[in-house]
């Protein structure tokens, strides 16, 4: 390829990288997979190699830095990087409203979540990023912008702008459900955990390693334009030039006309906080004239101009009472913190998890201690720390055991692992928790088979494996107490429906070893049947695209123990369907996205997810401005109300019922 050629498809490559970045990260709407995304970001940077002159600062390819920094610059703030000062009720908005209405005839806001994360400044000079400073101590930051580049919804080059010189800021943040993966694999790895996902975010953006910041799930929402050549004349004005050069700005943003619906939208925004996939702490309110803001001015801490109006706590203390231990799906033995009950927004919580046994000595926790807990949505409680001041002198140290709790087997460290595991396959509590998690809802979807349930057909001798649920008579079930003839026969039937679950669900169902149900998918893709699939070996698991090492070698391990395979054998046996569905060549919802709220009258949120999944649609928890379909049925969430404010498209049963006919 010649030079000429070269800068001509780099331009073209650049461009349509970061439009594509742009709809998954921004507009959170994909319209090419990853696979063909990686394949334009490594097409580029073959060209920048043959080509190292033609690299630029702002390429796609120059996100992440080579190599690790030894420490951060100090920078100064071009203007201090102020605090809001916070209100905790209607009656403080009020208050600090009718101040404003001794100055002004009349004050209209902008409305926003105040998000949980790690604030910064950055600054664009002729549209191209060229530094990003943490907030610091308002005064000073550090110098982040390597690590800041990492981040995927930071536009390195801003569209069609016409600033030569702008500074913005936002709130760094890390997703809730990032966040559970993270910890997740950081105790894989045998690092410590994060408490929240602010300390995640904090702890992530200060790495002097670009290469683990860029592996961490950090995201931004801009909220300010602090410095620009260009007037503005609102705040409004200032979100939407924001939106359009590229950034990414909260799209639960209003702009009110008085404080009596600001206060409305701040409740509005209480309501649906758990629904968010992200942390908020509270809603911010902005005087959405500049040239207001700029008569009110600040004080040494706070804009006049602003305010926070903080929601319900999320943390609160308690006593940890004791510890108690819980054997898992693979023998793993994992703490368990018992607390004093505690309200924590609105929802009582006895239990935090504690992750492993290192985590109580790094957090250096002792039974009877008060504890910080926090929780939030999806996010299982934790203890952030334990409040040292009022630790009781005879306060113990929790011992690590040294036998299985159930079934009193010796347990075992495994190497380079941190997790304690009973060894003993039969362990009573690994054969209920493998069950149970066949049957969930996102495995092989078997109603009325709960943890009761379970408990009780191992304590009667009924089962010693999966495959032995589908051996049960009406009358193993009547024996169990509480089993009714209707109740017994309607496990029966739930039972026999799930020997026509998908082969994707199956697989899941099976509860390999870091299989979740996106690896899941991913086999089903590859392999058309069980049998297949236990004949691959290890090396073809790991060129599946998206399939990690340690999954491949989980796989074909697990299809080389002989019970197992027995197992398999034994499902084949009584019906269990083991291959995929013939591919339904017509795709009418490709790429569709649809979020369910309540519960339908004519399908099991089970069978609806399968019918839209074979039809190409996909099923997500959390509805964003890009669902396509939201579907309601009986006693719907707060997602209605969410799903009429973005104006999304909504269907009743009725009209879901003719759209998948
Ligand atoms: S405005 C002078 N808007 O909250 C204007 N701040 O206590 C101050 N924050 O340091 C910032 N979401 O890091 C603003 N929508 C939002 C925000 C937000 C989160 C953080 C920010 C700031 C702190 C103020």
């Amino acid at each position: 390829m010649d030079k000429k050629k070269a800068i001509i498809l780099i331009k073209k490559l650049r461009k349509d990288i970061n439009y594509h970045n742009h709809k998954y990260y921004i507009e959170n709407n994909p319209i090419i997979s990853d696979f063909e995304f990686d394949k334009l970001l490594k097409e580029l940077e073959q060209i920048e190699y043959n080509f190292p002159d033609l690299i630029t600062p702002d390429s796609p390819t120059q996100r992440i830095g080579e190599k690790p920094i030894d420490h951060f610059e100090t920078i100064n703030h071009i203007t201090p990087m102020l605090s809001l000062a916070n209100t905790y009720n209607n009656k403080e908005l009020r208050d600090f409203n009718n101040r404003l209405l001794k100055k002004f005839d009349r004050v209209s806001y902008v409305v926003e979540p105040k998000i949980d994360g790690i604030g910064a400044a950055l600054v664009y000079e002729n549209g191209l990023l060229v530094r990003g400073v943490t907030r610091g101590d308002g005064v000073k930051g550090d110098d982040i912008t390597g690590n800041l580049k990492t981040i995927r919804s930071v536009p390195l080059k801003l569209d069609k702008i016409d600033i030569k010189f702008l500074e913005v800021r936002g709130e760094i943040f890390m997703s809730k459900s990032g966040f559970n993966n993270l910890n997740k694999n950081l105790l894989e790895k045998n690092e410590p955990t994060f408490a929240n996902t602010r300390n995640a975010t904090a702890g992530s953006i200060r790495q002097l390693n670009p290469k683990i910041v860029a592996s961490r799930p950090l995201d931004i929402f801009v909220y300010q334009i602090s410095y620009s050549d260009k007037i503005i004349e609102t705040h409004e004005e200032a979100l939407i030039i924001l939106k359009k050069v590229g950034f990414k700005t909260n799209p639960l943003t209003k702009k009110v006309k008085d404080i009596e619906e600001a206060i409305n939208f701040c409740e509005e925004l209480e309501k649906i906080r758990e629904d968010l996939d992200y942390n908020i702490d509270g809603a911010v309110l902005k005087i959405d004239s500049i040239e207001k803001q700029k008569i009110l001015g600040s004080t040494t801490k706070n804009p006049r101009w602003a305010i926070s109006f903080k929601f319900a706590a999320q943390q609160a203390t308690t006593k940890l009472l004791k510890i108690n231990i819980q054997v898992g799906r693979q023998g793993t033995l994992t703490p368990v913190a018992i607390l004093d009950p505690v309200k924590i927004g609105g929802v009582t919580v006895s239990r935090a998890t504690l992750h492993n046994f290192d985590e109580i000595n790094r957090k250096d926790i002792k039974i009877g201690d008060i504890v910080l807990v926090e929780r939030s949505g999806d996010v299982i409680p934790q203890i952030v720390k334990s409040i040292k001041e009022k630790r009781q002198e005879n306060n113990k140290f929790f011992e690590i055991p040294k036998k299985c709790p159930i079934c009193n087997t010796n347990v075992i460290n495994e190497s380079e692992e941190v997790a304690i595991r009973c060894p003993n396959k039969m362990c009573p509590a690994r054969l209920k928790w493998r069950v149970k998690h066949f049957a969930s809802r996102d495995a092989m979807d078997i109603e009325h088979l709960g943890f009761a349930t379970i408990d009780k057909m191992i304590e009667n001798n009924l089962i010693s494996d999966i495959s032995d649920i589908y051996f049960l008579a009406l009358d193993d079930i009547l024996s169990i107490e509480g089993f009714k003839e209707k109740s017994a026969q309607n496990l029966i039937n739930s039972i026999e429906k799930s020997k026509n679950m998908t082969f994707e669900r199956l697989i899941y169902g099976l509860g390999i070893r870091h299989v979740g149900k996106y690896s899941a998918q991913i086999i089903s893709k590859s392999y058309s049947s069980i049998n297949e699939l236990i004949n691959a070996d290890e090396e073809d698991l790991k060129k599946i695209d998206g399939l990690g090492d340690k999954t491949a070698n989980e796989i074909a391990s697990f299809f080389s123990n002989d019970e197992n395979i027995n197992l398999i054998k034994r499902l084949i046996e009584v019906g269990v369907k083991t291959r995929k569905n013939q591919i339904n060549k017509e795709l009418p919802f490709k790429d569709k996205k649809f979020v369910f709220t309540g519960s339908l009258k004519s399908y099991s949120r089970t069978e609806s997810s399968d019918i839209i999944k074979s039809k190409g649609g996909n099923i997500l928890s959390s509805i964003t401005k890009t669902t396509d379909y939201v579907i309601v049925g009986e006693k719907p969430g707060s997602k209605l109300e969410k799903a009429k404010n973005l104006g999304l498209k909504i269907l009743n049963e009725e009209e879901f019922i003719m759209l998948i006919k």
